[in-house]
């Protein structure tokens, strides 16, 4: 099954398919990462203001670029505004600091990272109350706040605006005040997101997964703090024997299911092996079998792993969007 490369976006700009994830990479890691992720071939790169590396992976792509238009034309570059900058008198600012940092001619694509919000508060992305709870900002107008991304395309420093870690209500109401160009939300083996990929698609939004392998480094992380048990989706039997009957990897086992339900990915690693395999996708094909095996073992809303519980008192927000 040839499957398309890319997303058709409005204007004609094309959003590869299989990008490249910046999340907990340090400055040095992530230079040298995006180096080899260049020479793989990756040319989507997902970055936020929240992952305090934007600058490094400026330099890393400006590199490159080496001052060519026609280069930075191939990229893909992908931001976003902080809970801390949902406010729409905020927005021109935390975008005006991404767009420094990252110090590329324009961003491709910039997200509202979360529908929920933080206080404001200058050189503190997480403010915290002294009792370890999240300084929330519950007046949060979400129409507002997308309204002033919308506005920030007429500058021409961002060619995009979408969403991320909204719920299919939350879509549905965004949409109703201008089409988010993508949602960006978790989705993987164990959170299939069915409910949210039909929203999607009826509102011809395109999807792309993050945390697709599963996101070790946060599940680690949780599970280290609450005993909750999270597995491992690279050593479940379906993922390893999807792999195995294509001489692959369980993580390009995990990519291709996920491409061949229609959404994008963007893995993150720093390894350069990885990265190479993880941008591996094209020239192999799960059957219906291998594909039903893997669908089966969608745990709902209970697989989600990025439930934002790192973040206690969020889940008091209005538009917290995972309250049942
Ligand atoms: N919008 C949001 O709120 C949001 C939230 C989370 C993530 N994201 C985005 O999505 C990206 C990806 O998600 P993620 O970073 O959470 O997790 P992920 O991509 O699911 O998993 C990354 C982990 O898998 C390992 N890994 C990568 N390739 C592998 C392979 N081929 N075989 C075995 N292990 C492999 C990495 O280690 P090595 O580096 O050592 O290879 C790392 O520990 C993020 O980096 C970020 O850009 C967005």
């Amino acid at each position: 099954m040839k499957l398309p490369e890319y997303f058709e976006l409005d204007g004609g700009d094309r959003m590869p398919r299989i990008g490249f994830g910046t999340w907990q990479a340090s400055d040095e890691e992530l230079e040298s990462a995006v180096a080899d992720a260049l020479a793989a071939g990756y040319r989507h790169f997902d970055s936020a203001r929240a992952y305090e590396n934007e600058a490094a992976l400026g330099r890393a792509l400006n590199k490159w670029i080496g001052g060519d238009k026609a280069k930075r034309r191939e990229l893909f570059v992908v931001t976003k505004l902080p809970p801390g900058g949902n406010r729409p008198d905020l927005v021109q600012e935390y975008f005006d600091k991404s767009y420094s940092d990252l110090g590329l001619e324009y961003i491709d694509l910039y997200l509202m990272h979360t529908p929920f919000a933080f206080e404001h508060v200058p050189g503190d992305l997480h403010p915290k109350n002294p009792d370890g709870s999240m300084r929330v900002d519950l007046t949060t107008d979400l129409i507002a706040v997308w309204k002033a991304l919308q506005k920030l395309k007429e500058s021409g420093r961002v060619r995009h605006v979408g969403v991320s870690n909204v719920n299919a209500q939350q879509l549905q109401r965004l949409t109703a005040a201008g089409r988010p160009a993508c949602l960006q939300i978790e989705m993987h083996a164990l959170c299939q997101q069915e409910e949210m990929i039909a929203a999607a698609a009826a509102l011809n939004i395109p999807v792309v997964a993050y945390s697709p392998l599963g996101s070790k480094a946060l599940a680690d992380a949780l599970a280290a703090k609450t005993g909750r048990e999270y597995p491992d989706l690279l050593t479940l039997p379906a993922v390893r024997a999807a792999a195995a009957a294509h001489g692959r990897t369980p993580a390009q086992a995990l990519l291709r299911y996920a491409l061949q339900r229609g959404v994008a990915v963007i893995p993150k690693s720093t390894n350069p092996q990885r990265i190479l395999q993880n941008i591996s996708l094209w020239d192999f094909n799960l059957s219906e079998s291998e594909m039903a095996s893997l669908r089966a073992l969608d745990r709902g809303a209970a697989g989600r792993i990025c439930d934002f519980s790192f973040f206690p008192g969020v889940e008091k927000h209005p538009e917290f969007p995972f309250n049942k």
